[in-house]
């Protein structure tokens, strides 16, 4: 590709185009050619864009519209997103190195239903619930309204650009907020287009605000400063502290979806071909960069190396290859720094007693000599407390660990800092819910994985994070419960004054 064909993106602030002399470079993970720039902005610019949705708060247009006009426009947007789709999975591979089957399907092709999702949660969102009218010890009427927050902020990561921004300023913005997005600094184009977009169908200019920037420039004053009401977060514990620490001099609410170390219980009874092609798309989807991933492959003695067997075999039929092409199963992982950190985890898998059954470096061939190429791995003789089966590594690494007794497997299942996801695998229907039963996390796929689905509620135990996302509830989060009470005796004696002032004379 040619410098005349990068195309440029600025900033989105107040519904204007915004540039900057900071520049972020978008690489294509699979070659490293120059794919676009975006404008970066740090403290400054997050300070415009608060101050522009504040005001777009005041002014009522979006945030005291009725929730059907609310709905109707974020129905349009998407969709616009269904139309555009393909354009937009182009802008997403670009930067951080799915598929094309990966971002049609799963990265872009979720966005326009899950925002739908919350159109049509919000159209029907109990925004006023009147109490019953209470007549003691006085008449009086209470009504618990739901209530936007103000200026909400999403800072996302670059696995999921637009589906995991999407999953905070979606609700944010269909209950009446307005909103800034840090995205990752590496992608963030489908979230600046959607904010054309969002513009376009006719959602307020100042509503929906996007600052690429910095993480610890950016991100770090958008999680601290004083108007921004709520933080939604997706990335690393690490970072997910840092946010609610910063996030805490305000009091800000929080949502965070951090870290995962997702066990794959195989039981005894388990269909064993099923669960081989279960557990490697639990694993390996997206070059493994999946914060539900499952990455401990929990295997019972008596299966296990049958087990391993064929799910090296089957593993062994992943095709590397272009992004842009339809046959490719498996793309490069997103940045040089990825590449550097999963190179390191299998280093210490290796030093540390760990057998490489497949992979275990950099794919021969001309075409992985550039750009950030990384075999599907896989781990035996893993014990849990060997880094590869303590820390997320993000790339495509499976460890494997056996276990003796069931109770021993549920056990090394649950030891572990995280708690996000996790799947059991048997033939057995109530067996496997009597084991999902004692499984500590936010979601247990039986015989299934990544089962994101916007009906139901997604996110962790333990250090996984703090609160849902998705679901029946999901917009709640993006609102303050207010009670409003109405006194309807106008008597001053009926009150229970007597425990401060005295009626007796009257
Ligand atoms: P990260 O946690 O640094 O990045 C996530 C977001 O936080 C980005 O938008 C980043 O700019 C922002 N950020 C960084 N420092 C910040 C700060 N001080 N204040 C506010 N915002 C800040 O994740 P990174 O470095 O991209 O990846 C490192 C590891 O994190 C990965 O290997 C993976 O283990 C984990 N991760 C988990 C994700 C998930 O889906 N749960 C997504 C991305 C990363
Ligand atoms: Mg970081």
């Amino acid at each position: 590709m040619t410098a005349t064909t990068v195309r440029h993106f600025p900033m989105l602030v107040g519904g204007e185009a915004v540039d900057s002399e900071q520049l972020l470079e978008i690489r294509d993970p699979q070659n490293g050619e120059l794919m676009a720039t975006a404008a970066a902005g740090g403290a400054k610019e997050i300070d415009a864009a608060v101050e522009a949705a504040k005001s777009s708060f005041a002014s009522g247009e979006w945030s005291r519209a009725t929730p059907t006009h609310r709905a109707q426009v974020l129905h349009a947007v998407a969709d616009k997103l269904g139309e555009r789709l393909d354009e937009l999975v182009e802008l997403e591979i670009m930067a951080n190195g799915a598929t094309i089957r990966q971002a049609t399907g799963f990265h872009v092709g979720y966005a326009a239903p899950h925002l739908a999702f919350f159109a049509d949660l919000a159209a029907k969102y109990e925004f006023e619930t009147p109490m019953p009218r209470a007549t003691f010890p006085v008449l009086g009427q209470s009504t618990l309204r739901r209530e936007p927050i103000g200026v909400c902020g999403a800072i996302a990561p670059w696995n999921f650009p637009l589906l995991l921004a999407l999953w905070k300023f979606a609700p944010a913005l269909a209950v009446g907020n307005s909103v800034v997005v840090k995205p990752d600094e590496k992608t963030p184009l489908t979230t600046l287009e959607f904010g054309r977009i969002a513009e376009e169908c006719g959602l307020p200019k100042g509503v929906f605000n996007v600052v690429p920037g910095p993480g610890p420039e950016a991100g770090a004053r958008l999680a601290s400063h004083p108007d921004v009401g709520k933080i939604g977060f997706t990335g690393s514990t690490d970072i997910g502290r840092e946010v609610m620490r910063l996030a805490s001099g305000t009091v800000k609410s929080v949502t965070l979806e951090l870290g995962g170390k997702s066990p794959a219980l195989v039981l005894e009874d388990a269909d064993i071909d099923l669960a081989v092609d279960g557990v490697l798309y639990g694993c390996m989807l997206y070059s493994g960069q999946i914060c539900e991933s499952m990455t401990r492959l929990l295997l019972p003695d008596s299966i296990h190396d049958e087990f391993v067997e064929r799910l090296v075999a089957r593993a062994s039929t992943i095709q590397l290859g272009d992004t842009r092409d339809w046959e490719t199963d498996m793309g490069p992982v997103v940045s040089a720094k990825q590449h550097e950190r999963i190179l390191g985890y299998i280093a210490s898998g290796k030093e540390e007693g760990a057998t490489v059954a497949l992979g275990g470096g950099v794919p021969k061939g001309e075409q992985f000599e550039r750009g950030h190429w990384i075999e599907p791995t896989i781990f035996t003789g893993v014990r849990n407390d060997m880094r590869i089966a303590r820390e997320e590594i993000f790339g495509p690494v499976l460890s494997v660990i056996r276990y003796g007794s069931e109770r021993e497997g549920i056990e090394l299942a649950n030891d572990t800092p995280y708690g996000l996801a996790s799947s059991v695998w048997s033939s057995d229907n109530s067996h496997a819910l009597e084991v999902a039963d004692k499984i500590q996390a936010g979601s247990v796929w039986i015989n299934d994985a990544h089962q994101i689905n916007c009906e139901v509620p997604f996110g962790g135990y333990k250090q996984s994070g703090v609160g849902r996302e998705l679901g029946p509830h999901a917009l709640d989060p993006y609102t303050e419960v207010k009670n409003v009470h109405l006194d309807l005796s106008g008597r001053r004696d009926a009150r229970p004054y007597d425990v401060l002032l005295s009626h007796a004379d009257d």
